[in-house]
């Protein structure tokens, strides 16, 4: 494997003159800011949110980098992951020129990013088992091939991938693997974060969206090389996260506990759901999960989507996506939600 940060980079994004905010060209103490055009009689609000934020989130990423054992010049932050995710391909692929692979079925927005950048699409489809298919997958990669995107544990199978066809990948491809971690914090499985010594070419994707019970606020990650960081932050918009977020964040990662608490009562729900739905007489399979939510293959899948609507409970419908014919994807909910949602599941078989 032979990563070349230079080659792999867009030329228009290596020859880039990035915006220099009224922050970034002046950071120190002053008493007096006429600087940014802000209003400076404050905001409608009892508190004030006049001012821009900190463009480089830099309490964030000292505070994450003490949680995730990573200096902050390995972290880049997102609007969500998603950002991190459409930034990843302006900033590597040409638009119609270069490709990507993913290994469908998998996260919706690596397919829609693509399309949106005009990136061509190659599908390496995961085997039976839901695990990688290298072979095809070799067979795919081209001169032109810039990204391969991992998600593991895998949305909307649930399933971790297996490490060493991970690392497989990371060893053998010249461009960038990106592996989105967004549900690491149900899993078994570890981090790849620490494995960024050894891997030039990786990226790692997590989120505050799903274990740390933070979708609102809009919060995603990349680690990555200092390098690799350095060209997302030249391309994203100067100020993506929001002042409110960053306080609610620099809040919210204090509660280290709390959090753990919420995914250890998650993963044992995820169990005991599990149990449940294979007791049911029309269950063919609940796919072992590593993630908060459980794929459950099941006759008519459909029909039961559509009359768990009619009883106001949403599930997402997979029926129709290729490996997951039949299948409903079931978030774990609260106690009183998952009861629900069972006892609405005997109504259906009562009917
Ligand atoms: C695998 C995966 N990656 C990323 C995301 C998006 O995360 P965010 O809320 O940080 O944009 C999701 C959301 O469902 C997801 O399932």
């Amino acid at each position: 494997m032979s990563f070349n940060l230079e080659q792999i980079t867009r030329e228009n994004i290596k020859k880039l003159t990035p915006y220099s905010s009224a922050r970034d060209e002046f950071s120190g103490e002053a008493k007096v800011f006429l600087d940014a055009n802000e209003n400076s009689l404050g905001s409608p609000l009892t508190k004030w949110y006049n001012r821009y934020p900190d463009p480089h989130q830099r309490a964030i990423k000292e505070k994450l980098g003490r949680i995730k054992g990573i200096a902050p010049e390995h972290i880049f932050l997102g609007n969500g992951s998603d950002e991190c995710i459409d930034l990843l391909f302006r900033s590597f692929c040409e638009p119609g020129k270069d490709n990507v692979v993913i290994c469908p079925p998998t996260y919706g927005m690596y397919e829609v990013s693509a399309n949106i950048n005009d990136i061509a699409i190659r599908k390496a489809p995961l085997l039976e088992d839901f695990q990688l298919n290298l072979v095809h997958l070799e067979t795919l990669v081209d001169a032109n091939t810039k990204l391969i995107w991992l998600c593991s544990p895998n949305n909307p199978t649930g399933n971790a991938l297996n490490r060493a066809d991970i690392e497989m990948v990371l060893n053998n491809f010249n461009g960038i693997v990106v592996i989105d971690e967004a549900y690491i914090n149900f899993s078994k499985q570890k981090t790849f974060i620490q494995e960024l010594v050894d891997y030039p070419n990786l990226v790692v994707l997590q989120t505050l969206s799903k274990a740390w019970g933070l979708a609102g606020l809009r919060l995603g990650m990349a680690f990555a090389s200092a390098g690799i960081i350095g060209i997302l932050d030249k391309v994203k918009p100067p100020y993506n996260i929001n002042q409110a977020t960053q306080e609610l964040v620099l809040k919210a990662l204090e509660e280290v506990g709390q959090v753990n608490d919420m995914i250890r009562i998650l993963v044992d729900m995820r169990e005991a759901m599990a149990e449940v739905f294979r007791s049911m007489p029309t269950v063919e399979k609940v796919y072992p999960s590593d993630a908060n939510f459980l794929l459950v293959k099941i006759k008519e899948a459909r029909n039961i989507y559509e009359f768990l609507l009619t009883k106001g409970i949403v599930l997402r419908d997979r029926s129709n996506v290729t490996l997951c014919e039949d299948c409903l994807r079931v978030t774990i909910g609260t106690e009183k939600e998952n009861t629900l949602l069972v006892e609405a599941m005997h109504e259906w078989y009562a009917r």
